[in-house]
Formats: structure tokens, sequence, C-alpha cells
């Protein structure tokens, strides 16, 4: 398989299957989509089109085109952007009304995200796709997440309805392995687990977090993949940091932040710490962070006086204030990174809990606060513990600590 080495692709393209093989999960669909297109060998086949349904980023579109590719068909591929209109859809409908390309190639018409349709001005657009099915002298293929809006029901009558359903966590780990060791990356199995769990089935969506986790890393740990647990899927965050740092209207860029409800702190860290790798130009970087650090101050003072009112101003910076730092336009891909910060808060979580364990026993017998205990008695007792055997056995029973608190204290 050709694979390109620039860093800066989305993995979901660079592993994008292209052979049926490839394609994880749904063996029965697609099994039932090849032998459907190889029955049009035999002259057009008693349902002229076929419209798969599923979840999204479960393969339907790259199952169609793997699929083509294996037969060796020749794919129209078009989405609902291409059919909003009846005119629109006259254009392939010649294409449609031919068996094969002027080489004898045959073809394929593939209509993608046909429930991308929406509202009253595409109702001719239906209509114009049911003729064209009634009429096609090739197979016609439609995609579609859902299909139970009443909209559909001459649709789903004169197709054959194949659904494809979310690959199994076994599936997409074994998948995401694979991408590792092309990736060089030697990942643990948890990890994985954690990744394909997390993404309720959605291939591209695991792919996605496993490029944000693992990318540049010789070794993928349960630590690197902890945030996903502290994200929320409602609206993907990657999306929310899209159209913050690439829109340049400020209400899609204030509304991406009403359709997350990611914490606004958590929301902060995110843009904060992928700012500098998304704004090439050193002038937008440092207006970018001026906003941010404005931001930063109204937080602050939020925090000191609860004077909630400037909440506003806030959020306003962080996310309008960092778009309009835009000047010029950028076309690279760079892909999203988890905050660091938060990042090191959850992987030292553990050890921060043990630390103020051990601090609240020297406090208790000490009589002084555990912050103070850990700052000025726990230096002293790391010298002991680490010198004089005895005295610390001693000590330990005195202080209550158990093995795991003895053991940090000599080797943290
Ligand atoms: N079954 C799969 N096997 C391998 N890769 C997959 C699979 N499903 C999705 N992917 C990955 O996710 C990306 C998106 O897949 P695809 O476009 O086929 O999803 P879809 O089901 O058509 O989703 P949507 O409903 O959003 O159109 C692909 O480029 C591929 O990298
Ligand atoms: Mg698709």
């Amino acid at each position: 398989m050709e694979r390109t080495e620039s860093r800066n692709i989305p993995w979901i393209i660079k592993y994008r299957p292209r052979t049926l093989k490839e394609v994880i999960g749904n063996k029965e669909g697609i099994r039932k989509v090849v032998e459907w297109l190889k029955s049009w060998e035999a002259g057009p086949p008693k349902k002229r089109a076929l419209l798969i349904y599923g979840p999204p980023g479960v393969g339907k579109t790259v199952a169609v085109e793997a699929a083509s590719r294996d037969l060796n068909l020749e794919l129209i591929e078009s989405n609902a952007s291409d059919y909003r209109r009846n005119s629109d859809i006259k254009s392939f409908a010649g294409l449609a009304s031919q068996y094969s390309t002027l080489t004898g190639r045959r073809r394929v018409i593939l209509l993608d995200e046909i429930d991308g349709i929406s509202g009253s001005i595409d109702r001719g657009g239906l209509k114009a796709i049911l003729s064209v099915i009634e009429n096609t002298r090739c197979p016609i293929v439609l995609t579609a997440n859902e299909i139970f809006d009443p909209r559909f029901l001459p649709l789903r009558d004169r197709c054959l309805l194949i659904e494809f359903k979310r690959p199994s966590v076994r599936e997409i780990v074994s998948h995401l392995r694979r991408i590792c060791l092309l990736e060089g990356i030697e990942a643990d199995e948890q990890a994985l687990r954690y990744i394909a769990e997390k993404c309720n089935g959605d291939v591209r969506s695991a792919l996605n977090d496993l490029q944000a986790a693992a990318q540049g890393l010789t070794r993928l740990t349960m630590e690197d993949v902890l945030w996903l647990g502290y994200r929320n899927r409602k609206e993907d965050i990657f999306k929310v940091l899209r159209t913050i740092f690439y829109s340049k209207d400020c209400i899609t860029v204030k509304q991406a932040v009403d359709r997350t409800d990611l914490d606004l702190d958590m929301l902060f860290e995110w843009i904060y710490e992928n700012v500098p790798y998304h704004f090439d130009s050193p002038f937008e970087l440092s207006e970018a962070m001026e906003a941010l650090a404005l931001a930063d101050l109204y937080r602050k003072r939020i925090g000191k006086t609860q004077s909630w009112s400037l909440l506003r101003y806030v959020i306003d910076l962080m996310t309008a204030g960092v778009a309009l730092s835009r000047v010029g336009r950028t076309g690279r891909w760079v892909p999203f990174r988890f905050p660091q910060r938060i990042k090191l808060l959850s992987s030292t979580k553990k050890s921060r809990e043990l630390l103020s364990k051990i601090g609240s026993r020297i406090g208790e017998k000490c009589h002084v606060s555990s912050r103070v205990a850990v700052r000025d008695i726990l230096p002293y007792l790391r010298v002991i513990f680490q010198n004089d055997r005895k005295s610390a056995e001693g000590l330990a029973r005195w202080l209550e600590l158990d093995k795991a608190m003895v053991r940090y204290i000599l080797e943290s």
C-alpha cells in the first residue's frame, strides 16, 4: 500500500481502505453489496438502487469506493451539495442512462449522504432521484445515516436496503493496532481498547483520536489516552476548534461554543494548547495569544470576585478574539493536540492524592496543616528515610504510613 510520509495528513485519509480487504466489520453487508453489483453483469436487477444506511464513520462510503475498485468499476461520486436542485440531478441522470463508458468500463454511481437533502426545495430533488433510479442503466448506490424520515418512504421502496452496523471493539482495536505498526508506534493493548471503547463504533473518530494521542510517539500507553475520558462527545471538540481557528465570522464561532457543553476551562486549555500550531505568522500568533491572555485575566477576576457578568468577555476573547487574529489563509492540515497541562494533571493524579494523604498523616501527628507538612517536614523525613533504615521504620509506624506511602517518600 502506498503511504506518504507527510506528518500533516489526517490518518483517516492516509489509512483510507483501498480494497475491501481493508474495510473492517460489516462483512455480511459488504458481501451483499458485492453480490448486487455483480448481478448487474446479467442486466439490471429488480432493484436498481442500493441504499446503505447506518451511523457515521462505519465505512459506508469507503465500502462502496473499495468495492468499485476491487470490481474495476468506474465510480462516479457526488454528495448532497451536488443535488440540491432538480437541475443538478439531471447532470448525472445523463451518466446513468448509459451502461458503460466509451472505453467499455462499467460504471457505478454513488449518491453519498442523501439525508443531507433537507427542506422543501429538496422535495423536487428527491423526486428527480427517484426518476433517475427508475430509468438507470447502471447501478446506483445511495448512502444515508437516517432513512426513517417519512420523506424517504418512496426511496426505501425502490431500493435494496443494506444496514451497516458499528464494527465491534475487537475489530476496531485490531485496525488501530495495524496502523500503529505502520506508524512505528508500540501501543499498549489497554490504550487501544480504551480508544475503541470511547468511539462508540465510529471508526473515523477512533482514528482521529488515535492520531491526536499517538502521533509523534514511539510508545502509546494508557496515560496518553486517559484524556479521552474528559471529553464529551456531544459536539466533537475537534470540530469546535476548527471552527474557532479557521472561521472568519464571529457569530459562527460563538455558536460553535454554544453547541458544546464542554467545560469552559477545559475549552480554554484546548485553545491555548493548539493556537501555536495553527497560527503560522508571528503577528497572528501574538494577536491570538494576546486575546487569550486577556480572556485569562477576566477568568481569574471572576474567580476572585465572582463577577460572573464578565464571563461573556472571556468567551468572546477566547473564541472570536482568536478567530479574528487570522489575517491570511492557511490550507495546511494540522492535527489537534490534547492540552498537555490537563494530561499532566491526569497522569499525576494518583501521586498527588498519595502526597496529600502523606501530608495529612504527618499533619495530624505534628499539629500542622497538610500543606505545611508537605512543604516543611516531608523533605527532612525523606533524608531520614533514605539514610537511616531503623529510624525510618519507627517513624513510618508512628505516622501510620502504608507501604505505598513509604515507597513514595523514598522514590519521589
Ligand atoms: N469499516 C472501516 N474500515 C476501515 N476504515 C474505516 C471504516 N469505517 C470508517 N473508516 C475510516 O473512517 C473514514 C470515514 O469512513 P466513511 O466515509 O466510509 O464513513 P461513513 O460510514 O460513510 O460515514 P458518514 O455517515 O459520516 O458518511 C475513512 O476514511 C476510514 O479511514
Ligand atoms: Mg459517508
